[in-house]
């Protein structure tokens, strides 16, 4: 009896319509090169110029206009995270950030309809946060090996295994894992996450050396998971000790989810919006950004008296979103990023925790 009782369930559950059901389709628009389309992305080509050579901006324009022109049409906004290339992060965002910026920036965004630029946790954080809006994702294979890291069930058992030990969920993490966690962090909040809890012993899961980084910053235990983000872990202490040695002077800073031996060789370490406000408010003469390449290219131009030296390794997730993916976006309104409502309130709990934490 069972099975019919759920068919009759299903068959009567009003069926979803999707984004491109409720909001239509457009026609595709004309991608030419036209003297109009020239005039109205001059100034956006003026601060990407050094990436983007005149003579390449003809191939750019035409979808940087168009995404500017449905934007409005649609009443969509563009979330971009620090890692998107220039022409995405100059040309058509209208908010940056790093990960805890996004995700509070997308609690006050005033559009129907949000657009992320980066890799699926952060869209889905940010559908956990506007559960009514709609938010796309250009490409939902940006995945991130963090996030694949670790699964909801990893979680339940490590707290069946350790009971009573508070779990502090680093943002990278599909909403299945949030779900099981009693708090987000990001990197730029782990160490005030952390030292919010009154347990002496914490799981900081699942970035390995994020939790090894902020364990020696803390007097708690901290018990931490395997999980590795395939960008930063490339980076060795040697090679930049080598750096050190041929470009004397040289600051060298990087992001904690580096090992701990690459960032004891650092002058500093923090998100990737901390370390973009370091390079503008220090103004090293000569840096070494030991992150995603992107990131010292979408701050060279407002810092021209700095020389980046770049030995940086590509994050190919955030490499898969691109202007013509994000036009698509636009115009057939997918793919549309949904979370289980069984687990999206108790996902939501852990990151609103995270966002409403006095720092
Ligand atoms: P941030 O929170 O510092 O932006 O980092 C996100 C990320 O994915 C870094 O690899
Ligand atoms: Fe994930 Fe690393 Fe890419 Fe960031 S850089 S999205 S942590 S794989």
């Amino acid at each position: 009896m069972a099975p019919v009782a759920q068919a009759t369930t299903r068959a009567h559950a009003p069926a979803r319509m999707s984004a491109a059901e409720r909001f239509g389709v457009l026609e595709h628009p004309d991608l030419s090169y036209t003297p109009a389309v020239a005039r109205e992305t001059e100034h956006l080509h003026a601060r990407v110029k050094q990436f983007i050579p005149a003579i390449e901006w003809p191939v750019y324009a035409p979808y940087v206009h168009a995404i500017n022109r449905l934007k409005k049409q649609r009443g969509a906004v563009i979330l971009a995270h620090n890692y998107q290339t220039p022409e995405i992060f100059h040309c058509v965002a209208d908010i940056v950030g790093d990960s805890l910026q996004l995700a509070r920036d997308a609690t006050k965004v005033d559009a129907d309809i949000i657009i992320q630029c980066g890799v699926h946790f952060m869209a889905e954080t940010s559908k956990l946060l506007n559960p009514e809006k709609t938010v796309l994702i250009p490409d939902a294979k940006a995945g991130c090996s963090l996030s694949d890291s670790i699964t909801g069930a990893d979680v339940r058992l490590l707290k069946e295994r350790y009971p009573g030990v508070p779990v502090v969920t680093y943002v990278n993490t599909s909403a299945d894992v949030k779900a099981e966690t009693d708090i987000c962090c990001t990197s730029s909040n782990v160490l005030s996450v952390v030292e919010s809890l009154e347990s002496d012993t914490v799981f900081c899961i699942p970035d390995e050396y994020l939790a090894m980084n902020v364990a020696k910053q803390t007097k708690k235990t901290i018990l931490t998971w395997k999980g590795h983000c395939e960008v930063h872990e490339r980076f060795t202490a040697n090679e930049l000790l080598a750096y050190k040695e041929s470009h004397p002077g040289i600051e060298i800073i990087g992001h904690p989810e580096c090992h701990p031996d690459v960032i004891a060789v650092c002058d500093f370490s923090g998100s990737t919006s901390g370390m973009i406000n370091y390079v503008k408010d220090r103004r090293p003469s000569r840096v070494l950004l030991v992150t995603e390449c992107s990131m010292a290219s979408n701050i060279q131009a407002e810092v021209p008296d700095v020389d980046f030296v770049k030995p940086c390794n590509l994050c190919p997730h955030m490499k898969r979103i691109t202007l013509p993916k994000i036009l698509d976006s636009l115009v057939t309104m997918t793919e549309e990023v949904l979370v289980d409502p069984a687990i999206a309130d108790r996902a939501r709990l852990a990151v609103e925790r995270m966002v409403n934490l006095k720092q």
